[in-house]
């Protein structure tokens, strides 16, 4: 009887900390902040544009942080860098889950390059220390929320390709630790193609 009443008592402060946990960002003002964000990523964060990304389905660790080092100019882009620059912590939150709980828009592979595109984003490239990308982007592309891996399938081929070429020439140096760096140094153009191509189609 005594223990009954403890599990439901802590049940009900878990359900607590997690409907508070919740709170903390508002979706709904997401929403209401974003009319600015849906002329180049989409009303629902489906961008036509191949070169600005698909933020739907995103994991909202990974947009916050996306969204809080183009404010602090560790990732920089001239589009980007304005739009990011006035927005408070608590917009960024709210932001971030409006556009996570919305629906991603499928893409597709050139099925010229689906063959290579798979081989390395499950085997890597051993030969040249390439590790395989199902590792943290998961064998479907959906990456690891909790990690804050980024979700890949789906995406724009063209905004994947841009981003691989940013980091294997530095521009982009926001990854934690330079794994990205490092991963896409050694990288030629057309295994980046193949590998852009590869995960738009992935689901
Ligand atoms: C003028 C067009 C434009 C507008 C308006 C814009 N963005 Fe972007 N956004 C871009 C481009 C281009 C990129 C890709 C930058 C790059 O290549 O590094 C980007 C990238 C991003 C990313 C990183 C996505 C990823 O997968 O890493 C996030 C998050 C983002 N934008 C959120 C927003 C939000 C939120 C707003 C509104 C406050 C906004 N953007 C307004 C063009 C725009
Ligand atoms: C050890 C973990 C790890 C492995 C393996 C890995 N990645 Fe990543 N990747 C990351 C992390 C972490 C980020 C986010 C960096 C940041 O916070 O800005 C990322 C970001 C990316 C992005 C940018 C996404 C966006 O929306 O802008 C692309 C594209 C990408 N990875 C492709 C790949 C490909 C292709 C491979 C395999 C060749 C690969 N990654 C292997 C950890 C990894």
């Amino acid at each position: 009887m005594c223990m009954r009443k403890t599990t439901t008592g802590l049940l009900a402060l878990l359900t607590l900390a997690w409907a508070t946990s919740l709170q903390a960002a508002d979706p709904q003002a997401g929403k209401a902040r974003s009319a600015l964000c849906a002329a180049c990523h989409g009303a629902d964060g489906n961008s036509v544009n191949p070169v600005w990304p698909k933020l739907a389905g995103q994991h909202p660790r990974y947009l916050e942080k996306q969204l809080r080092d183009f404010r602090s100019g560790k990732r920089k882009n001239s589009n980007m860098s304005p739009m990011a620059a006035p927005l408070s912590d608590e917009d960024i939150a709210n932001l971030a889950a409006w556009f996570s709980l919305q629906k991603r828009s499928p893409g597709a592979a050139d099925p010229a390059l689906v063959e290579q595109g798979a081989r390395i984003y499950r085997g890597g490239i051993p030969e040249r220390g390439v590790p395989a990308c199902t590792g943290c982007h998961s064998p479907t592309g959906a990456g690891n929320p909790e990690a804050g891996y980024p979700a890949l399938s789906g995406q724009h081929a063209e905004y994947t390709r841009i981003q691989l070429e940013a980091f294997r020439k530095e521009e982009r140096s926001n990854d934690p630790a330079g794994i990205m760096r490092t991963i896409a140094s050694t990288l030629k153009d057309r295994e980046i193609r193949a590998l852009a191509s590869y995960v738009s189609g992935l689901h």
